[in-house]
């Protein structure tokens, strides 16, 4: 887990990380503690997702309002939780230099209520297809980032619930690592990247048979 944290930094070049997770492994902890970075060390704007309105009072209350109460630094960045004046409330905590929105993934005024550079889309096999006549949730979320090109960070992480349809398989199976070994040097270069529909057109020049038939 220290490893997927470090992915998180400012720092890491990763853009998108993926978690297909076994229940319980802390992912959830894992991400506030990504929120408490983002108030304090990197403070971004940031867009926290749970499959319902419910989950987002439940991990707001017992999850980040435990943290920020618990930690000085993120205290005196957001106002304590009993305060609520304003500035944290259940939905809506602020802070210097960014703010933290949490909003269910049923809500299609929540997901596209503000630009994000930092997106966190929790337990995304719980999200509903579509939303509010809209489109799917995920893709509504993941377009709030897109004034962060090069910048922003999409954390994703969700326990399987039936291997054959998950939506965070389907996502990680877009994600693929590269290596290409260099005929002169000999060195071979490793790169993870996401696979696009265009960088899916390139896919059989990695296969050999293409280049046994050329
Ligand atoms: N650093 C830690 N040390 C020990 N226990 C922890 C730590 N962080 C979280 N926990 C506990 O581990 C349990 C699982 O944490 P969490 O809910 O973050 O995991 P999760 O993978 O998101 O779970 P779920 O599958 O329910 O979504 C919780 O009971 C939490 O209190
Ligand atoms: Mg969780």
């Amino acid at each position: 887990m220290r490893k997927v944290m470090d992915c998180m930094s400012d720092f890491a070049p990763y853009r998108k990380i993926v978690m297909m997770k076994g229940a319980q492994i802390t992912w959830t902890e894992i991400c506030c503690n990504f929120i408490g970075y983002s108030m304090h060390i990197a403070p971004a704007p940031v867009l926290m997702v749970e499959p319902i309105d419910d989950m987002v009072t439940l991990i707001s209350k017992t999850r980040i309002d435990t943290m920020i109460d618990a930690c000085p630094e993120l205290l005196s960045r957001v106002s304590a939780s009993k305060s609520r004046d304003g500035k944290n409330t259940i939905n809506l905590k602020t802070f210097p230099g960014g703010v933290l929105r949490l909003t269910g993934a049923n809500s299609a005024a929540g997901l596209r209520a503000m630009p994000a550079k930092i997106l966190i889309l929790d337990e995304v096999d719980g999200y509903p297809p579509e939303v509010g006549g809209e489109g799917n949730p995920v893709d509504l979320a993941i377009a709030r980032t897109s004034s962060f090109e090069g910048k922003k960070k999409i954390l994703i992480g969700s326990t399987p619930i039936n291997l054959s349809v998950d939506k965070v398989l389907n996502i990680a199976k877009t994600i693929t690592t590269l290596k290409i070994k260099l005929p002169v040097s000999g060195e071979t270069l490793t790169r993870t990247m996401l696979l696009t529909a265009k960088h899916k057109t390139i896919e059989p020049l990695f296969n050999k048979k293409f280049w046994e038939n050329f």
